[in-house]
């Protein structure tokens, strides 16, 4: 019985052959669409979602299965005290798999070590998103046909944003990646991330302020909202929100090449008249969602492919 708490416990080649999978889907959806009849997901989210939760629903039923679950704590007994581990204990008797969203850094990993049943951490506070990184993965894959040898430039809340510190650990197992950190100052990149990933796997990286800098030199621009629920403060948050805005303008000296990404949602970060930028590739991440994650769904499940 396997989980999937981190990226990082994910093989090249598992990674590879999931990315297989979810084309594979992609082109024939018919031929998967009993491959999960009889099976349950049960859907956990003590944090709210829309893609990661849906996408996942959705996967099920394309696969044939059903889901149940709940969407908020308040509607669990984690709301009269509750403990993760005994959730996931209970959950084991109804389902056969769970994906679990948690505020608190490590609950999917406290649940994987109390549970009969796989769980998928579909994010745990501001520490890793690993659903997000396969979907960023098969989009940058189909965008850009390789991993290797690609400048990415991550930008807004480093600190906080779990779906960048997933996608840096997948990103730094390919060859010849560069990295380009843009935040200000306040929401830089953890030191953990650049001792544990980047120094050691000798990943060329810098860090700055200027987005309009950065831009020329990238090949991926990754995106991300400033997290007003990771913040103590409402006056730091408001302060910080908009550091970056995206614009038409800001594009003008991109490489024609450019992938625009985002894990969504967006607040303010992209303006919308990017939208019709044939480089922005934020949509066609949360289309990949759903394959990506019922590839992983039969993985897991040990469903012959
Ligand atoms: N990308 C992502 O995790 O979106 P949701 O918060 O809507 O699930």
């Amino acid at each position: 019985m396997r989980s999937l708490i981190d990226i990082q416990e994910l093989s090249t080649d598992e990674i590879d052959r999931l990315i297989d999978t979810a084309n594979d889907i992609i082109d024939n959806p018919q031929r998967y669409s009993e491959k999960c009849k009889g099976k349950k997901l049960a859907t956990l989210f003590f944090e709210p979602s829309t893609r990661t939760r849906l996408s996942f629903e959705a996967a099920m039923y394309d696969l044939g299965g059903h889901v149940i679950g709940f969407s908020e704590a308040q509607s669990s007994s984690s709301a009269k005290g509750e403990s993760v581990a005994d959730t996931v204990r209970t959950v084991g008797y109804y389902a056969d798999i769970i994906a679990m969203r948690h505020p608190k850094e490590g609950a999917p990993m406290v649940a994987a070590m109390n549970s009969r049943i796989p769980i998928i951490n579909a994010g745990d506070g501001g520490h890793n998103h690993p659903t997000q990184t396969l979907t960023d993965l098969l989009t940058i894959k189909r965008e850009k046909k390789r991993f290797d040898s690609l400048t990415i430039g991550f930008c807004g809340d480093l600190k906080f944003g779990r779906t960048v510190h997933s996608l840096i650990g997948a990103m730094s197992r390919y060859e010849n990646i560069k990295v380009v950190l843009i935040s200000p100052d306040e929401l830089k990149l953890p030191e953990y991330i650049k001792q544990t990933i980047l120094e050691p796997k000798g990943i060329e990286y810098t860090e700055t302020t200027s987005l309009e800098e950065a831009i020329p030199t990238l090949d991926i621009l990754y995106m991300t909202r400033v997290q007003r629920e990771r913040f103590f403060n409402e006056q730091d948050y408001i302060r910080l929100k908009d550091s970056y805005i995206l614009t038409p303008e800001k594009l003008v000296t991109a490489k024609k090449n450019l992938s625009i990404m985002h894990p969504l949602p967006r607040v303010n970060e992209i303006s919308v008249a990017v939208d019709k930028d044939e480089r922005a590739c934020y949509f066609k991440q949360v289309e990949n969602g759903k394959f990506i994650r019922m590839a992983l769904i039969m993985m897991l499940l040990g469903v012959e492919q």
